[in-house]
């Protein structure tokens, strides 16, 4: 069977290998006689995939000693809430860059019960650039400062991240976990929704430095408390058990190919090929991100005009290269190169470019 070359943002590409795995063990888990997803979250079976699965995330992202890793459903945006209802305590406020479509939902939430200051906003400049690092400082007495480090929509990322001393610094990595090594240690809370880097929707990765679970509240409700998941083991109740299981494998793979900088030098190629495809193109397509922060997960660029851009994806499709549409909200078009992305997979994608812009030019 020939499968298309799957650009889409998130559900996206996952492994075949991955795929193939899930399905020969999915009547019949490992001899047991049983699916996985049909047995007890609190049996031996399911803990040693659990458990394992904690642990491939603390080694391949090299989580220090004194955080916590989280594995709980209501993806990245239930995030949007959970944060400051757990991090900012009743009066205090927290400090967000807006740098995006991401960053404005999650700003948008947290100002639903509290207070946030602004430091740095992108919407004059359409989001199409990033602060200086150096130069984003949170405010006094700030409960956290929150970036976004990887916009899906905007397409742009950060190559560097703030310094933000005793403040916890707070990223939602939804779009670009462990597509690169990452210093864990300087940050407080790293979340991200699973579908795009790590496997399927329904579970959400958190990490958490362990001094900010005193932060939550015994008034939360339970399922809303990072401390009540912590001192459960992601087991207070029923666990996305599927997702969790699709995501060691995914895990797994990624160990296998050599880890977070193996992987990070691939991406890297493979959005350097599909820049490099852009910005030599004459003109015919046009990415509007500075350079400097161009993402290396989700690379944007304009044609000529809409009906140029609807005719490039759909004779895109064709050729079997899907989910190459800009997000609705702002139009174009986006490839979304996560970890399962391969170069043969961008090389297609760069030669039908070439096709098109010699027909169209
Ligand atoms: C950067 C970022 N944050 C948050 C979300 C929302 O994630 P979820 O759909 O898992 O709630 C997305 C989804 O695409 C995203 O790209």
């Amino acid at each position: 069977m020939s499968r298309p070359v799957n650009f889409s943002a998130g559900p996206s590409m996952i492994p075949v290998e991955v795929l193939e795995s899930l399905a020969a063990d999915m009547v019949d888990y490992k001899g047991t006689g049983l699916s996985l997803v049909e047995v007890s979250h609190r049996g031996p079976v399911y803990d040693e995939v659990h458990n394992q699965t904690i642990s491939l995330i603390k080694e391949l992202m090299g989580v220090p000693e004194g955080y916590s890793v989280l594995l709980i459903g209501g993806g990245a945006t239930m995030q949007f809430s959970m944060l400051p209802m757990n991090l900012r305590p009743k009066g205090a406020s927290a400090d967000y860059v807006n740098t995006g479509a991401w960053a404005k939902k999650a700003i948008a939430e947290a100002e639903k019960d509290g207070q946030v200051n602004v430091v740095w906003d992108g919407s004059d400049g359409q989001f199409m650039s990033l602060p200086d690092p150096l130069a984003i400082k949170p405010s006094a007495g700030s409960a956290y400062l929150h970036i976004t480090s990887n916009e899906t929509i905007g397409g742009i990322q950060w190559k560097s991240f703030p310094d933000t001393g005793d403040v916890p610094l707070v990223a939602d990595m939804s779009s670009d976990i462990l597509s690169r090594p990452v210093d864990v240690g300087r940050f407080g809370v790293i979340y991200a929704g699973a579908q795009k880097n790590l496997g399927p929707s329904g579970v959400t990765v958190i990490i958490i430095r362990d001094d900010l679970l005193e932060r939550s509240s015994d008034q939360l409700g339970s399922y809303f408390s990072y401390s009540v998941h912590a001192g459960s083991n992601s087991l207070y109740n029923t666990p996305p058990v599927f997702p969790i299981w699709a995501m060691k494998l995914v895990l797994e793979g990624v160990k296998a190919r050599g880890g977070a900088s193996a992987v990070a030098e691939e991406n890297a190629k493979q959005a350097a090929e599909l820049y490099g495809a852009i910005d030599g193109s004459n003109g015919f397509y046009r990415c509007p991100v500075d350079k400097n922060v161009r993402s290396d997960m989700n690379v944007v660029w304009r044609l000529a005009n809409e009906e140029m851009e609807a005719a490039f994806i759909k004779q895109a499709a064709q050729a079997g290269l899907i989910g190459l549409k800009g997000h609705r909200s702002v139009g174009g078009c986006r490839a979304s190169i996560y970890n399962a992305m391969t170069l043969e997979g961008v090389r297609r994608l760069t030669s039908f470019m070439s096709e098109f812009a010699a027909k169209n030019g």
